[in-house]
């Protein structure tokens, strides 16, 4: 096939992974606007090359003819969470969405692979509008945890530098590796309410200082000096203090002084 077709014909899936580069990176955008923690930590996606589809098509024997059918992560979307349940929630998420609907699944979380490989997979099939009309194509769509991303990336890499021959003692490295970041997922998600509680606050008190720094920016074009820069000094006063109640507080009685002025902040 000429390259020119090739490319031809892996433009759809472009699309389709940009697509949802951006509809799962807004996922972690609408939590954030409510100050709550996100199950997705991070979105990344990729096209497959040619070399690497011509690559998979001749060691599984699939016909170039109809290698869209058979090869179902042409196109690639990757989900990292920070915790285990948030695959969970991530895959319950992806479920109930309209725009996708799901081919298989694969939970290699519970049934960890014999290299040590852990994820849930998810092969769904998603539309694109192009000049041709609607095309409805295959997404694969892997989500795992940081520290599975972690060994995965580590092992596809020798897997990439030693092709089939990778040495015994570099597989029980990587084995034992594997169970190492078994643990360490356990471990983090003991403390997982902890840790999610901390982000959740931090992230809440980001949000009423950004609410109390626009109506103090609204305020200056409408209201009297004096009064907008002893607002301002409360603010730094109360801010030390470090109190989110009180910020909370502030930021309240701030919206009703603003409200006075019809200065009220766009959210
Ligand atoms: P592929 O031919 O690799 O697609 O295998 P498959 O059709 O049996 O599907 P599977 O769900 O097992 O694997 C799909 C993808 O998961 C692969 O392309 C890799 O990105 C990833 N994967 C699967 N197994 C491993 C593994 O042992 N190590 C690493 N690093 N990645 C893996
Ligand atoms: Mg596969």
């Amino acid at each position: 096939m000429e390259i020119q077709l090739w490319r031809e014909i892996l433009d759809p899936y472009g699309l389709a992974v940009n697509e949802l580069v951006v509809k799962f990176n807004h996922i972690i955008e609408q939590y954030k606007h409510v100050g709550a923690y996100s199950p997705i930590e991070q979105v990344t996606g990729r096209v497959k090359t040619i070399s690497s589809i011509l690559e998979k098509s001749q060691k599984k024997n699939i016909d170039l003819k109809n290698f869209e059918d058979k090869i179902e992560d042409i196109a690639g979307i990757r989900i990292i969470c920070q915790f285990v349940e948030d695959i969970y929630k991530v895959v319950d998420i992806i479920k109930k969405r309209s725009d996708m609907r799901i081919k298989s699944e694969k939970d290699y979380i519970d049934n960890m692979k014999k290299s040590g490989y852990r994820s849930y997979h998810i092969t769904v099939y998603y539309n694109v509008e192009t000049l041709q009309g609607t095309r409805e194509l295959q997404v694969e769509i892997q989500i795992r945890t940081l520290a599975m991303n972690f060994w995965a990336t580590i092992e596809h890499s020798l897997q990439y530098k030693y092709k089939q021959n990778m040495p015994e003692h570099i597989r029980e490295r990587l084995s034992s590796a594997a169970e190492a970041i078994l643990i360490l997922d356990r471990e983090m998600s003991v403390v997982r309410d902890e840790i999610m509680d901390a982000q959740n606050s931090f992230t809440i008190k980001a949000n009423i200082v950004a609410d109390i720094l626009t109506n103090i920016q609204n305020l200056y074009k409408v209201a009297n000096k004096q009064e907008v820069i002893r607002i301002q000094d409360e603010f730094f006063r109360i801010y030390q203090i470090g109190d989110r109640e009180q910020l909370e507080q502030f930021s309240k009685e701030l919206d009703m002084i603003s409200e006075r002025y019809h200065a009220q902040s766009l959210r």
